[in-house]
């Protein structure tokens, strides 16, 4: 029974998809968020349709429920009312939430852009996208000819304005900027949203924004920086620091290899540095995420691109020639992947950080064991929260656990061997076998800064 349910689970998966569209194209969040909770009646009122259908509106605010972006209340008038979620605030217009994803959700659930995944099959016996299939020619063609691209960079200016944030802060914590770099090339960079965060962090590096002539021609101007347009794909201005965001996803291992190079072409030959930031697919992390990940490795693919493992990046970073990177985990579904000085993978106390490995092998055991299990439950326990805790502070502590590799302090670990000896004992409980285990947890205790009071 359960594989029925799992499989009508996956079969009607586009329910999600189209009503969280509807939502959005309605400005549900909106509505709700400007009039306080709302009845479905009330709700139906404020709507942009002249005769609402209040049959399959309450059918669709039924799914809306079910899927966690709003919450019925019922006041004491037995009235029911729909609140808004920490999901449906994401939802919220730019007015409302300068962070708003609701463009990225347009932009990603567009039905004309799904369409091209009933090519799947297809794409999957030949070298050709279902995007090409579909539209007969690659999306990075199309965005080279066609200015209706600015329409799909507004959903994706959304989602960079949205995680930009803990980009800067991943590159402060490594220390990937510092005073001895002073520009920095946004490559690719569109309107220059992400330039312009880095900026604020670090005002006195020199910034510019080389994208295709299309979008530079159309990007307002703006005194910090200055616009360059130019292909990356056959060269790149020079700089002290390179930032490539959201661009390699969109390409196979070949053209990924060609921008890289044109990158360290274009890097500063002795403090130059690029920073990289793209998902790390695996499927170790929470359920949730991975899907959440793999969901749009899915889409990229289909529109001709590819997300990459750790394995997946070691590839295309060696074959472009470098040997120094750093994987840095950041308060997004991205990470950051650190080219060039500074970037080599760092030793930390407790164990190589940035190393996405749980114990395993020699370590395996009790001690392990208790170490899974506290992972374990601290994932569990970030599950529960993950409705109250800003999203951002989950992903960055469930990065940082999945990467963590537990080692027991050596203090302990003599503690816990001679806790382990003398358990092992043969137990003969005579006076001496009683005092000496009673030595040994007092060492043990004196050893813990354990004292009695
Ligand atoms: C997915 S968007 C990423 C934009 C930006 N880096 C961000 O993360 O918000 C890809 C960008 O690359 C630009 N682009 C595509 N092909 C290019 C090329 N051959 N040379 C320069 N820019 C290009 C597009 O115009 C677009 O702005």
């Amino acid at each position: 029974m359960e594989a029925r349910v799992q499989l009508s689970k996956h079969m009607f998966a586009f329910a999600e998809t189209m009503s969280l569209r509807c939502a959005v194209e309605l400005g549900l969040p909106d509505k709700i968020y400007e009039h306080g909770p709302l009845t479905l009646a009330e709700l139906a009122t404020k709507l942009p349709i002249e005769s609402v259908n209040m049959d399959r509106f309450e059918q669709t605010m039924r799914y809306l429920v079910h899927i966690n972006l709003f919450t019925p209340t019922t006041n004491h008038h037995e009235e029911t009312k729909y609140e808004l979620t920490p999901m449906s605030r994401l939802l919220l217009s730019k007015i409302h939430n300068n962070k708003s994803l609701a463009t990225f959700v347009m932009g990603a659930t567009d039905p004309e852009e799904l369409f091209v995944s009933g090519r799947l099959v297809e794409s999957l016996g030949g070298s050709k996208s279902c995007w090409e299939l579909q539209h007969g020619v690659t999306l990075s063609e199309k965005m080279m000819n066609d200015n209706k691209w600015s329409k799909v960079s507004d959903a994706l200016n959304a989602n960079t304005l949205n995680m930009i944030d803990a980009v800067v802060d991943g590159i402060k914590r490594e220390s990937i900027i510092d005073q001895s770099v002073t520009t920095l090339v946004d490559v690719g960079g569109n309107t220059g949203i992400a330039a312009k965060a880095i900026l604020n962090a670090f005002p006195h590096l020199k910034c510019t924004v080389m994208d295709l002539l299309d979008v530079v021609e159309n990007v307002p101007k703006d005194p910090q920086l200055t616009l360059v347009a130019g292909d990356f794909l056959s060269s790149i201005p020079n700089g002290d620091v390179l930032l490539l965001k959201s661009i390699l996803h969109g390409y196979d291992d070949d053209v990924s290899v060609t921008i890289l190079n044109n990158c360290k072409k274009a890097m500063h030959p002795t403090r130059g540095r690029l920073i990289v930031v793209e998902m790390v697919l695996d499927m170790e992390t929470m359920q949730e995420f991975s899907h959440a990940r793999l969901g749009l490795a899915m889409q990229m693919m289909l529109i001709g691109g590819k997300e990459r493992t750790k394995k997946g990046w070691e590839r295309v970073i060696h074959m472009a020639g470098f040997t120094r990177y750093k994987i840095v985990p950041i308060a997004a579904a991205e990470s950051i992947i650190g080219l060039g000085v500074g970037c080599q993978m760092r030793k930390s106390r407790r164990g190589r950080r940035f190393e996405v490995r749980k114990s395993r092998g020699y370590n395996r055991g009790l001690k392990s064991l208790k170490f899974e299990k506290a992972r374990s439950a601290l994932e569990e326990s970030l599950r529960r929260v993950e409705d109250i805790v800003p999203q951002a502070i989950v992903l960055v502590i469930v990065n940082e656990l999945e990467r963590t590799i537990f080692t027991l302090d050596p203090l302990e670990k003599q503690v816990g061997d001679d806790v382990i000896a003398l358990l092992q004992q043969d137990r003969n409980f005579n006076d001496g076998g009683n005092n000496n285990e009673l030595e040994i947890f007092h060492q043990a205790a004196s050893r813990l800064g354990i004292t009695s009071s």
